[in-house]
């Protein structure tokens, strides 16, 4: 063969492909390196947006403090969501928690569900530990029918005058009994007294909540004050404390419910109110 053609087919085709070859793997390392960028900052970005989730919460249960009236700071950490009175997603919807305590209560926490199911109505029940026996049937209820169930403690003590110890154990009661009939723990915490100790450390995770509007419904039957010092007060973001022990209560309850969604509010359960 003579040079000049050897020299063609060496020089020639044999480098064009090489160079196509180096092109191709070229532009495989730079979009593999893409990709990996792309896939490892959307994961990074999901990290931030789910531990910011969990993590807010959490920080109220630490930061909680002795305060027999709650006044206007329904978590015991102020700066917790939900502790302000704007709309929580920032939006303009109008949101509000309706909070019921000291119940499960046999008549009236039944007149209660059917009240709200009937308006399409989720509410959250801090229930008391010994009100459930007998009324299991209720508890079972409030889970189906979409509401949160909070604890209340066992026997409605006022934490802060109790050890540690024997807090979570009134806590973890009520819990547990709960557990053995929706299949879940309660998270969220109502301190009897709106009293908490702030150095309690249970082994289950513990959300104390407080309230914003509290109308004080147990000192009267009056029906109608009760609604008018509610309506009076509530602001979007508002956690409402009533207590399904009490007829005029409920009557109460499911009146403010009706004048409120005249005006737009949408009621939502507290674990809504914080992580929304
Ligand atoms: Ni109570």
């Amino acid at each position: 063969m003579d040079p000049q053609r050897k020299g063609f087919w060496v020089n020639g085709p044999w480098r064009a492909s090489a160079r196509i070859g180096t092109q191709i793997v070229k532009s495989l390392v730079f979009w593999t390196l893409t990709a990996v960028l792309l896939s490892s900052s959307y994961e990074s970005i999901m990290q931030i947006r789910g531990s910011s989730q969990r993590v807010q919460p959490a920080a109220s249960v630490e930061s909680g403090g002795d305060l027999p009236d709650a006044g206007n700071s329904a978590f015991l950490d102020e700066d917790a969501p939900g502790a302000d009175t704007g709309a929580p997603d920032g939006g303009d919807r109008k949101l509000a928690a309706l909070t019921f305590d000291d119940g499960p209560h046999p008549v009236y926490t039944a007149k209660l569900l059917d009240g709200l199911k009937e308006r399409g109505v989720q509410a959250t029940f801090f229930v008391i530990g010994k009100n459930i026996p007998g009324n299991e049937e209720l508890i079972r209820r409030m889970d189906e029918e979409g509401h949160l169930i909070g604890n209340h403690t066992y026997n409605h003590v006022k934490i802060c005058d109790m050890s540690g110890e024997a807090a979570c154990e009134e806590v973890e009661r009520t819990s547990e009994l709960v557990q053995e009939i929706t299949g879940r723990n309660t998270e969220f915490v109502r301190p009897p007294f709106g009293a908490w100790n702030k150095q309690m450390e249970c082994s289950f995770v513990m959300i104390p909540v407080l309230w914003d509007v509290d109308p004080l419904d147990w000192t009267t039957k009056n029906t109608e004050l009760v609604v008018q010092r509610v309506l009076g007060e509530v602001e979007s973001g508002d956690i409402i404390l009533l207590h399904d022990w009490y007829d005029s209560s409920v009557e109460a309850a499911l009146r403010i419910v009706d004048e409120m969604q005249a005006q737009g509010y949408e009621f939502v359960t507290v674990d809504r109110l914080i992580l929304e």
